[in-house]
């Protein structure tokens, strides 16, 4: 499949997954437009809220680096459900590419393709503000 090898960055950065709290561990693998991938993983904190979802932090990676044109994202866990990314990560894409791809896998890699847009449909993307 089109995403296999982005499937498999994001099974690999699951390995760092930091989830004292849950156990739950995820991993992001975002490619953008010019091929560059940057990849991660849930980052848990003492006081819960302070938690960083991997896709979040693939995505920040990736704009603290320069780059905000995204392809595609992939997502995992060890879930033998396919893992969505939850509605904060929905909203920090949909801030940068509703038309981008987002494959969402189980533990297997076993996915779907949406989206953004059809994962969060009539975003709130800021334009009601111009
Ligand atoms: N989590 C992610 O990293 N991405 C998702 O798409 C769903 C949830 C994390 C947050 C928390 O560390 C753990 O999974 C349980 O919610």
């Amino acid at each position: 499949m089109k995403y296999d090898a982005l499937l498999e960055k994001a099974k690999k950065a699951k390995e760092n997954a930091y989830v004292p709290y849950s156990n739950f561990r995820v991993g992001a693998a975002l490619l953008c437009k010019n091929g560059d991938v940057y990849t991660g993983c849930n980052v848990e904190n003492a006081a819960y809220g302070p938690t960083c979802c991997a896709e979040r932090v693939a995505v920040f990676k990736a704009v603290s680096n320069g780059n905000k044109e995204f392809e595609a994202i992939a997502v995992t866990s060890d879930s033998d459900d396919v893992t969505y990314p939850c509605g904060v990560c929905r909203q920090v894409l949909a801030e940068f590419a509703l038309d981008m791809d987002v494959i969402s896998s189980n533990k297997d890699l076993e996915n779907e393709v949406l989206k953004v847009e059809e994962l969060l449909p009539r975003a709130f993307t800021g334009k009601e503000m111009e």
